[in-house]
């Protein structure tokens, strides 16, 4: 259903009179088209807390954005007195990068301020800004409180930043292994992720040249649920990465499962994810193995506890959590997933952030991050295989058109963007922790929600 609120306030009037009122400013997001593949606008790199070591520039300079290097003079040294604005008169940048992986005490924080203060009011709307922090070093609790502050002030700034514009932060050691993270948090891709931290390892042992244009060319990619709503979107995304589909759904949506396999080029597959031998069927039926794994089907059965039968209890349990596993362990087992493999997994807010009537879904999507967070290192040693999970907020389909008015436009409000996201958003996330160039991203559940204001 379409958002009528946000098509108002793209008006004048409908600006005008929301302002008056004090009502949600939802700004259109910019988002990823084949025409239109970069933000549009410069990018400006600066540096709080001293030199960081990392080797940025060329990153930064293959992200699609021209980086000013004139604008702050700030490329590298501290921030303090250096990082200003572009020339009056000339566009903000569409995007900043703040490197502040050299803060390792309070003192330092005063350079994040320098550097953000000046130009925060500048950027473009659904422009991005992008704070890379440093892990927490255990044994310096001043590094540690530094680099900690850093998470605050970024989903601080990111709910008060407004104009369509996102705040993430990268926890990160080595900026090549960042490259595939950098390039989504700089590009439209990543329209309706804010507030996030991402921890980025190493350089993966098994990666190769990478193909930029098309990442997944030549792999597999199964899809659970992918009949319709936010599996269909990413099948789609992943297709157009290049990636042979296998479409998986339930024997009574085969049909539209075909449907969206023949327009993908890709294949269908019938088969109820909590058969017992549904790992066995996959790998029979993808007898060369496969490359991404993308677990996405899920169902509620929403009822108070009170109210609630235990077989609505298990079968959420059944579908979102206990196939999860199944078919995990299954393939993995067989070895059907190839080296340089990715598997992710669909968590949601509700399991992060708990949700009334959702007992049973919120402990399923709850389970489905702590099984990413538990597997990740092993499945990434035994097998070459990273695992992460997408964490959806409000997502605008069918599941949530149905969902009564006043509710529906609370959960579109009630996140920093002011809106709902789009299944594109959730299939852009999947498809970039899909990515060869992503084996560094491992263990991380990120949440693509505009920055919920649901806690957690
Ligand atoms: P949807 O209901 O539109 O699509 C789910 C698909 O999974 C359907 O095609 C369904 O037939 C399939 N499916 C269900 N049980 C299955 C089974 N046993 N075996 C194989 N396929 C099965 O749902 P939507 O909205 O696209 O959600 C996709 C995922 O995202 C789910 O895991 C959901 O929990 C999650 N999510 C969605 C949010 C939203 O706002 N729509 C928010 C947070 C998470």
């Amino acid at each position: 259903m379409a958002d009528r609120y946000l098509s108002f306030t793209a008006t004048a009037p409908g600006r005008f009179l929301t302002a008056r009122l004090g009502l949600p400013q939802p700004s259109a997001l910019s988002r990823w088209t084949a025409g239109h593949p970069s933000l549009d606008g410069h990018l400006l790199h600066l540096t709080a807390g001293g030199p960081s070591g990392l080797d940025l520039a060329p990153v930064l300079a293959r992200s699609g954005l021209p980086t000013a290097t004139e604008a702050a003079g700030a490329t590298a040294g501290s921030a303090t007195g250096s990082a200003h604005g572009p020339a009056t008169g000339s566009p903000g940048p569409a995007a900043v990068v703040l490197d502040a992986t050299g803060v390792r005490d309070v003192d330092a924080l005063a350079e994040v301020h320098a550097a953000l203060h000046p130009v925060v009011r500048s950027v473009a709307a659904s422009g991005r800004i992008v704070v890379l922090g440093a892990p927490l070093d255990t044994r310096d609790h001043h590094q540690a409180a530094a680099q900690q502050a850093l998470e605050g002030f970024v989903r601080s700034l990111g709910k008060e930043i407004g104009r369509g514009r996102t705040v993430n932060l990268v926890r990160l050691t080595d900026a090549s292994a960042a490259e595939s993270t950098m390039r989504f948090l700089l590009s439209p891709k990543s329209a309706y992720v804010s507030g996030q931290v991402i921890g980025v390892g190493t350089a993966e042992r098994h990666g190769g040249p990478v193909d930029w244009t098309l990442p997944l060319a030549g792999r597999t990619a199964l899809v659970t649920g992918a009949a319709r709503g936010i599996g269909a979107a990413v099948a789609e995304t992943l297709a157009r990465d290049g990636a042979h589909v296998v479409v998986l759904d339930v024997p009574q949506a085969a049909e539209d499962a075909r449907r969206v396999a023949a327009r993908l080029g890709g294949s269908a597959l019938t088969l109820d994810i909590t058969a017992a031998d549904a790992g066995e069927r996959i790998a029979a039926e993808l007898p060369d193995g496969l490359d991404v794994l993308i677990h996405n089907a899920g169902i509620t059965r929403d009822r108070r506890l009170v109210n609630m039968p235990a077989e609505r209890w298990s079968s959420v349990l059944d579908v979102n959590l206990a196939s999860v596993l199944r078919t995990t362990d299954a393939l993995l087992a067989k070895g059907a997933l190839r080296t340089g493999g990715r598997i992710v997994a669909t968590a949601s807010i509700a399991g992060l952030a708990g949700n009334a009537g959702q007992t049973n879904y919120g402990a399923s999507k709850a389970g489905v991050a702590g099984m990413v967070r538990a597997l990740a290192p092993h499945a990434l040693a035994e097998h070459g295989v990273t695992v992460n999970a997408v964490a959806p907020g409000f997502i605008e389909t069918k599941m949530t058109a149905a969902v009564p008015l006043f509710l529906r436009e609370a959960g579109r409000r009630m996140n920093s963007l002011a809106q709902g996201g789009l299944p594109v958003d959730v299939a852009e996330t999947t498809a970039w922790l899909a990515h060869p160039a992503s084996g560094s991203v491992n263990g991380q559940v990120v949440r693509v929600c505009g920055q919920s204001l649901l806690g957690a």
